[in-house]
């Protein structure tokens, strides 16, 4: 891609990246890969990359901040200094505290932590390399991680990043589409199974009928997205019960 090109879809109705207007970056999941955490997850969305490792339901610490009826989700998404073209600053800013509050939130939605009394669950999520769409990527991940961990869900967190650019709805915006002059980005993560939207975020106008385009194209990608995650922890649970248990 040259600098500062500004074409969003070419003649063939093809992205700067050669993707479709629906079609999302390729996604890999992995599970288990912390051997420390209670349970972990590494997730490669495009060139974004997350892990993310889950610790507990240990001890609340400090105890005044114990919830009586259920567990807490502390939330760290933390991107390192490396991972963007400007160098981060390793300090966490407001966007990543905003964005690990989001994401504690739609977590709780998904895991019974009624069933952890005064108990905090502590999700680490750092972003290794990033081009647009990273709180998802950590989502995707963070939610895995707690499967892992054996932390009993009602559902699994599924996600992507609907929004606008060049005139048109497309599906998980690139970089260069977020800094489209009309671009508007909409991650959405929701509970495939319940059909519950667990987050949703938007910075910049929409019509109806967008936004319910929007909508449409999220649902049938973390349907998609969900079954990739089963997936991925069902091979993991195969491996460990074929004698490969330490
Ligand atoms: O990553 P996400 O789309 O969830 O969040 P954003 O705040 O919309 O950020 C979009 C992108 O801007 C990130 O994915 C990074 O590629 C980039 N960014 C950056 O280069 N430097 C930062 N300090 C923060 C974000």
């Amino acid at each position: 891609m040259e600098k500062n090109e500004e074409w969003y879809f070419d003649a063939k109705g093809k992205r700067i990246d050669g993707r479709s207007q629906f079609e999302h970056r390729p996604i890999n999941l992995k599970v288990g890969v912390i051997e420390r955490a209670d349970g972990s997850a590494y997730v490669e969305w495009g060139q974004n990359k997350a892990v993310a490792a889950v610790y507990g339901p240990r001890e609340m610490l400090p105890k005044h901040m114990a919830d009586p009826n259920k567990a807490s989700i502390r939330y760290f998404y933390r991107m390192a200094p490396f991972s963007v073209p400007d160098r981060k600053n390793p300090k966490p800013g407001r966007r990543e505290i905003e964005i690990s509050k989001v994401s504690a939130e739609a977590l709780s939605r998904a895991a019974e932590l009624e069933q952890f009394p005064n108990t905090a669950i502590d999700v680490f999520v750092t972003i290794l390399d990033a081009n647009a769409g990273t709180r998802i990527t950590a989502l995707l991940a963070a939610s895995l991680a707690l499967a892992d961990a054996g932390i009993p869900m009602k559902d699994l967190v599924a996600g992507i990043a609907v929004g606008k650019a060049g005139g048109k709805v497309v599906s998980d915006l690139n970089k260069h589409e977020e800094d489209a002059p009309d671009a508007v980005d909409l991650p959405i993560a929701m509970g495939p199974n319940t059909d519950e939207v667990v987050l949703m975020q938007m910075d910049g106008p929409l019509t109806e009928k967008e936004f319910h385009e929007i909508l449409d194209v999220a649902r049938k990608s973390c349907q998609e997205i969900k079954d990739m995650q089963m997936e991925v922890l069902k091979q993991k649970y195969k491996e460990d019960f074929n004698g490969d248990l330490k």
